[in-house]
Order: structure tokens, then sequence, then C-alpha cells
């Protein structure tokens, strides 16, 4: 029998890296594994969540009690998130999502002929942007991940963005990207709160009892 905090709550998490094809054979992508977005998803659905999740190629295996379905680009995340963002009260954007993917990729493999090579890129659309944009009152979660002055950034894109709430990780020299281990800064407007370096496990059942408590003091429940 299911029970907790967010019985009966729809919730989509993304997770993971996105692949952007350069040619048959070759993609541009990131150090994201996926664990702190699917650590996330196991504590949603331990709290009575209805979680999917939308993942990028990882490794890891399906959370019990979490529906999942597998994208490769930005482009296809975007869609599966907005298609399953519909019905939902509450949306986390812990995916690496490739800001830019290849203007033209080539139909067939790039041969070795020549000293330099240049790839044209162009910007990806923003996941949290559209999703807001579509889902006025869909509550939104979004993650920051920072090399420099992480507040300062995390804080802007809090409001650029229009989430309410950010979790807010440094990455960079070995830190929260592939690790079991992270530590997070959250802020939404009027609060912060500062989650300390733990297993992702750990740290993502702190962050969803966070999550649980300001869409319940945000919706009056
Ligand atoms: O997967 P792990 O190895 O466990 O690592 C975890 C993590 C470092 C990937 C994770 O904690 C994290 O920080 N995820 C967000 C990474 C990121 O892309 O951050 P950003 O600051 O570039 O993007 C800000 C937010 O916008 C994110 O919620 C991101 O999902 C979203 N975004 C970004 C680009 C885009 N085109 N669409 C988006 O929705």
């Amino acid at each position: 029998l299911r029970d907790g905090p967010l019985l009966g709550v729809r919730v989509v998490v993304t997770a993971g890296p996105t692949r952007e094809p350069i040619d048959p054979v070759r993609f541009i992508t990131n150090r994201s594994s996926g664990k702190m977005g699917y650590a996330l998803a196991a504590a949603l659905a331990q709290m009575g969540a209805e979680v999917t999740l939308v993942s990028g190629p990882t490794a890891l295996a399906t959370p019990p009690g979490v529906n999942r379905i597998d994208v490769e680009t930005a482009a296809q995340m975007l869609d599966a998130t907005r298609a399953e963002a519909a019905g939902a009260q509450i949306l986390i954007g812990a995916a690496a999502v490739a800001d830019y993917r290849l203007h033209t990729p080539s139909a067939h493999k790039i041969k070795k002929k020549t000293d330099t090579l240049e790839l044209s890129l162009v910007k990806n659309p923003d996941i949290l942007c559209e999703l807001r944009r579509a889902y006025p009152d869909l509550f939104i979660v979004g993650f920051a991940a920072e090399t420099e002055r992480l507040a300062e950034h995390a804080r802007d894109k809090l409001a650029r963005k229009q989430l309410d709430l950010i979790a807010a990780n440094w990455v960079g020299e070995g830190r929260a990207f592939e690790r079991d281990d992270n530590a997070l800064h959250v802020f939404w407007n009027g609060g912060e709160r500062e989650l300390t370096q733990k297993p992702k496990a750990d740290l993502a059942r702190e962050l969803a009892m966070l999550i649980a408590e300001r869409f319940r003091s945000r919706t009056g429940a």
C-alpha cells in the first residue's frame, strides 16, 4: 500500500545527459550519469508520488515503482517531457540537457580528410522555459550546475526560467557529476536552504521533502 506526503501527486523528473548526433556514429554529450535524477525519482516514489522519469542514456536501473521513458536528444526530451507533464503537478529538471546541437548532422560518417574540422551548432530549446509556457500552473524545480558564482547564477535561473525552486550544485574538479554523493544549495522566492554533502540517495530524500513542503505551501494544501 502506498502512503506518504506526495500520495497521488504526479511528478515528471528528467535525468541523465542528452546526446546530440554529429554523424551516425558520433555525438556531443556531457558527464551526467543520471544518478542524481534517478535518486530523486526513487525518493519521490517512496513518498507516494506517481513518478515518470524521462531519461537520457544512462547505465542505471529504473527505481522501483517508477515509469521510465528513454530519450537521446534534447528535442526528444522536450517532446516526451511536454507530453508527460500534461496532467502532472510537479516537474523536476535534473537532466544535463545539451545547450547546443549540430546545425546539420551528417547523414554519413565524417571522413578524416582534413586537418581541422568545424562543427556548426545551434541552440536547443530550454525544456523548463518551454514547459513553463505550456503549463503556467506546474510546480517547476530546476537544477543549476555552476563552476563560479553559484548563488548569483542560481537566483538568475530561478527568475529567468520562472521556476518555483532551484537546486544548485558546484560542478567540475570531481564534483556532482558521476559521483555517488553531492551537496545542494536550494533557492526559492523568499528562502534558501543548504543541503550538505552526503550520498545522493540521502540528499534526494532531503530535497524531495523540501519540494513537498514548498509545493504544499504554494497550493495551500
Ligand atoms: O547525473 P549525475 O552524474 O548524478 O550529475 C547530477 C547533475 C550535476 C547532472 C545534476 O545535479 C544537475 O545539476 N543537473 C542539471 C545540469 C544542468 O544542465 O544545469 P544547467 O545549469 O545547465 O541548467 C539549468 C536547468 O535548466 C536544469 O534544470 C536543466 O535541466 C534545464 N535545462 C537546461 C538546458 C536546456 N536546453 N533545457 C533545460 O531544461
